[in-house]
């Protein structure tokens, strides 16, 4: 694996760490951080060598940036890294306004490096499912789509950035846009969305949209119903699930998901009930996601999930955000 250089050393910053040493135990990593203490858990934990933003822009041997920061400093720090002429991951959403995506993309067709956003849920298998089984056919039209993600609010954030909707967009940005895109990739372009949301938690300094509800129609005809949330009590057993139903023509598709648990699929197709179980530990997304990514710069090849895919979603979201405050259905052109 080539040198790969993480910026920023939080939640995902760990997990991207843990998913190229999974991937190659000894290629050289770098981390930056301005809290050097979080640097040194990665540094520690994963063998990598501290280091700052410039520092890594500067050295030649770092062909790839992977950018694991707060959602408000992708743009910048994106923008820099494909200026020096590294390739670079991005986690999602991919920034919180149209007009910095737009920009991040043009740098990257200007620098001709590679440029992927980290939309995972397209790697996990329960998700992977959904999009075999709905093009071998096998469930016919997808008409109908019920999703729902949520948890307890992510106060591991630093300096609680994710309460500060000008720092994290809120729910539906940081949360619901998991889904966004999926449906997108499985039903084509959304044309309106109706969406309302609430502020629950007291727990947060600053307001932030904690729990949404959205309803998207499609241009192809098809309703979803999306629901995301940071809602969830504290501490719970369980802390984060997902769930799925998806209606076809000729059959369904259905799935609940609650972390360290195994993946049961169910689905039913012309009547005929289909079972089956899935151990998500065995085929870990993250690394997937960033093996996809390598593969993309060794092989010359597509990325899996583009910087226009990612603006499109994050319209989605920005649409659902438009929605719950102006308290009406909002067409997707009305977003730019
Ligand atoms: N794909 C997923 O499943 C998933 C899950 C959670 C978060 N995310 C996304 O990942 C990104 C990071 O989220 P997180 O939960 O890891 O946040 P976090 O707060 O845990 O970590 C962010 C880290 O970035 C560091 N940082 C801030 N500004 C920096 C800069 N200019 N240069 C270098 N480091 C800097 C902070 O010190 C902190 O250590 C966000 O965009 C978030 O939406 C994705």
């Amino acid at each position: 694996m080539r040198p790969i250089a993480i910026v920023g050393a939080g939640m995902m910053g760990n997990v991207h760490a843990r998913s190229y040493r999974t991937i190659d135990e000894t290629s050289p990593l770098s981390i930056v951080d301005p809290v050097g203490s979080r640097a040194k858990v990665i540094s520690d934990k994963y063998r990598a060598i501290a280091a700052s933003f410039d520092e890594i822009l500067a050295d030649d041997e770092i062909e790839i940036v992977d950018i694991c920061t707060p959602t408000f400093t992708h743009r910048d720090l994106v923008v820099r890294a494909l200026e020096a002429g590294k390739h670079v991951f991005c986690e999602k959403p991919v920034a919180l306004k149209i007009e910095d995506a737009v920009a991040m993309d043009k740098a990257a067709k200007k620098s001709g490096r590679v440029f992927m956003v980290g939309h995972v849920v397209r790697f996990f298998p329960q998700y992977i499912k959904v999009r075999e089984l709905a093009s071998s056919g096998d469930v016919g039209e997808i008409v109908m789509a019920r999703l729902y993600r949520g948890g307890s609010f992510p106060s591991h954030g630093i300096d609680n950035w994710f309460a500060d909707i000008t720092k994290s967009g809120g729910v539906f940005i940081d949360l619901s846009i998991h889904d966004f895109d999926f449906l997108r990739k499985l039903l084509g372009p959304v044309r309106t969305v109706e969406a309302r949301s609430v502020e629950l938690s007291s727990t947060v300094k600053k307001p932030s949209f904690d729990h949404g509800m959205a309803i998207l129609r499609f241009e192809s005809g098809a309703l979803a119903h999306i629901e995301g949330s940071w809602a969830e009590p504290a501490d719970m057993p369980v802390g984060f699930g997902t769930s799925y139903e998806f209606i076809g023509t000729k059959g369904m598709i259905t799935n609940s998901y609650e972390r360290e648990t195994t993946l049961r699929l169910q689905t039913s197709i012309d009547g005929k009930p289909l079972y089956s179980q899935e151990n998500p530990i065995l085929n870990d997304p993250y690394t997937e996601e960033l093996k996809s990514f390598i593969l993309s710069i060794e092989e010359g090849k597509e990325v899996p999930v583009s910087c226009e895919e990612a603006t499109e979603s994050l319209r989605v979201a920005l649409a659902a955000n438009l929605s719950a405050r102006l308290l009406r259905p909002v067409e997707l052109s009305e977003v730019s």
